[in-house]
């Protein structure tokens, strides 16, 4: 009986202390956002407005790349340019290989100009092809390299990967830093010769 009262009274010091200690660490309910703002009066919290660069192609300062081959961020100003649709893609105008250095711009890489996708074929009753031959599992499929003479569909649309950055003073503290394996990726990629790394 005595035992019992005993542990009674340790397990209820132990459960104070517990509350005790994790009283005095606090949350506000400020610091529970990216807001930092009264979860209860967040009806007047304002975000910021997006304001993608004004400076035109040509007069703005390119985007250092967030990690090794990275698509890069947009520098400069897409007004009238997006969406980009089957008629009008402005983007190859300017970024094309064949015009892009007299243009100033960043050519299109190899990549883009690159199908992937292995070619494979599915019969009428389902079964899966490659050259011919039955596949029993997609497994099998190896990366397939195969140069395009024109830029790959996949890559038609510019903005589904390439984002222009919007400016913006309530972003939260960021503290990655890349880190990149070569000098100079931090600005170019170099993906076409490292597609396969980890692969072969
Ligand atoms: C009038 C020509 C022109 C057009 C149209 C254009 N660009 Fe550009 N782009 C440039 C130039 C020039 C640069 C280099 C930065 C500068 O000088 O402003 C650039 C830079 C870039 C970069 C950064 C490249 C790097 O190496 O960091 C990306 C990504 C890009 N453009 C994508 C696009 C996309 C996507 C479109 C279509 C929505 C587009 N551009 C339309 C000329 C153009
Ligand atoms: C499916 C996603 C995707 C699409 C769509 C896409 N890109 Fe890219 N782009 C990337 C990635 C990822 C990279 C970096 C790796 C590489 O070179 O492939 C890149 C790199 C680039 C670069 C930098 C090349 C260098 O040498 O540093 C330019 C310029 C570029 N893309 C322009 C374009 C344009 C213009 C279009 C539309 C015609 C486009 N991209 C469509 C994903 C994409």
């Amino acid at each position: 009986m005595k035992l019992g009262k005993l542990t009674l009274g340790i397990i209820t010091a132990a459960t104070l202390l517990v509350i005790n200690c994790s009283a005095s660490k606090t949350v506000s309910e400020e610091s529970l956002g990216l807001r930092t703002t009264n979860i209860y009066s967040e009806d007047t919290t304002t975000s910021d407005k997006t304001q993608y660069g004004s400076k035109p192609a040509g007069e703005s300062t390119k985007i250092k790349r967030a990690f090794e081959n990275a698509p890069p961020m947009i520098p400069h100003d897409v007004e009238g340019m997006l969406p980009i649709t089957i008629d009008n893609n402005q983007c190859t105008m300017c970024h094309d290989p064949a015009v892009a250095q007299s243009m100033g711009a960043t050519p299109i890489p190899k990549t883009h100009f690159t199908s992937f996708r292995p070619q494979t074929e599915l019969t009428k009753d389902g079964v899966m092809l490659q050259n011919g031959k039955h596949l029993d599992n997609t497994i099998d499929i190896k990366t397939v390299e195969k140069p395009l003479d024109s830029l790959s569909g996949a890559r038609f649309n510019c903005s589904q990967c390439h984002a222009p950055q919007s400016e913006g003073t309530k972003a939260p503290k960021n503290n990655f830093s890349s880190e990149f394996r070569s000098e100079g990726l931090n600005g170019k990629s170099n993906l076409i010769d490292t597609i396969n790394e980890g692969v072969k």
